[in-house]
């Protein structure tokens, strides 16, 4: 094969060996443009020159799809269980289809944490109750206190619905669970009548329009903690939360909070905590800063107490968000947060009961 024929196919293999990670699948390969015009160039070159070339090409789409297949057998792809498959219930057992037995099956390690949190929440006297997944304008923001047009409501990009809410505004998919706050705080207000404190701890799965990597997903959990009663301070704040982390980690922890700005909360802080995996030593979880970014925390605004119908002037309270995806990733050494929403059985079966701990 000639010097020219040759340079036309490097370059090919080139553009192609570039673009591997785009092709699903085989078929894919032999879609592609490039290889295409290949094959449709063999019955222009000289006899002389078709033979070598045409066997060329043929190497070169074995090459890829050897490379390909490759890369499908090491994705780990989700084993394929057709549950709705028909087959005769009287049939021998062993023409049944092969589902997986339940006592195989285990709850995802998201779910199975949650409980765990939910547990000692509870053991302080907290009541849980699940956040929504979809919501509205007045929630995600004017009860909490983001004016219109508040460049603060930009922290919270997220996904929104064509069809409006009663007020002409997009239903929105929550970007934090305290789209909550308003509804739990009016729900349980009777509770201050009756001298006892709203505790609710507010587990739910939040979205967020972001650029996904192996830490941001645009699906993931938040717990939203709040707490309201008299003569409430920052000192049960701090408090409550240290409890929590101490009792989730198993290990003693300190505190760091450095001021912050939410519009529902004032003064507000972000907590960072003593790596509970080196004790402040250094290590890959605290990018071996000793300390933890964990939560956004805050003394309630009054706005928010009033837009939820309780006098600001008599009670005070805190609240807390905290995603729980990173909490769980630290505890197991997760090392993506994409595998939670995956699917993946390879990840999903390391938390089945036998190995969860
Ligand atoms: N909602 C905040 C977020 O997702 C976190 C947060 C901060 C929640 C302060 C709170 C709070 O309740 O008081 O970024």
């Amino acid at each position: 094969m000639n010097e020219e024929l040759h340079k036309e196919l490097s370059l090919v293999k080139e553009q192609l060996l570039q673009n591997i990670s785009d092709f699903d699948d085989l078929s894919a390969l032999t879609r592609s443009t490039q290889l295409r015009s290949l094959y449709s160039r063999i019955t222009d070159i000289e006899p002389d020159q078709r033979a070598a070339f045409g066997k060329a090409v043929n190497d070169l789409k074995n090459e890829l799809s050897e490379l390909i297949t490759k890369k499908d057998s090491d994705t780990d792809l989700q084993e394929p269980i057709d549950i709705t498959a028909p087959f005769a219930a009287n049939c021998e057992p062993a023409k049944r289809p092969a589902l997986l037995s339940a006592a195989v099956g285990s709850q995802h390690p998201i779910t199975a944490e949650l409980e765990i949190i939910s547990d000692i929440f509870m053991s302080m006297g907290f009541r849980v109750v699940q956040s929504r997944e979809i919501d509205d304008d007045w929630h995600m923001f004017g009860s909490l206190n983001f004016p219109e047009g508040h460049p603060a409501r930009d922290d919270y990009d997220t996904f929104m619905t064509e069809q409006l809410d009663k007020n002409g505004k997009p239903l929105i998919a929550p970007a934090h669970t305290s789209t909550m706050q308003n509804r739990v705080l009016r729900r349980f207000s009777g509770d201050l009548a009756e001298g006892k404190p709203i505790a609710v701890l507010i587990p739910g799965r939040v979205f967020r329009n972001e650029d996904i990597d192996t830490r941001h997903e645009h699906t993931f959990y938040q717990i939203e903690g709040i707490y309201v009663g008299l003569g409430v301070t920052i000192g049960n704040l701090i408090s409550t939360i240290n409890v929590f982390l101490e009792s989730f980690y198993k290990t003693k922890i300190e505190i760091k909070t450095q001021p912050f700005y939410f519009p529902f909360t004032e003064p507000s802080f972000e907590f960072s905590i003593s790596c509970p995996f080196c004790s402040k030593s250094g290590c890959q979880v605290c990018s071996y800063s000793g300390w933890i970014e964990i939560l956004g925390c805050g003394m309630i605004h009054p706005n928010v107490l009033t837009a939820a119908g309780i006098d600001a002037n008599l009670y005070q309270g805190f609240a807390w968000g905290c995603g729980v995806d990173r909490l769980v990733m630290w505890k197991h050494d997760v090392e993506d947060v994409r595998n939670f929403e995956s699917a993946k059985l390879s990840f999903l079966r390391q938390f089945s009961p036998e190995n969860y701990k």
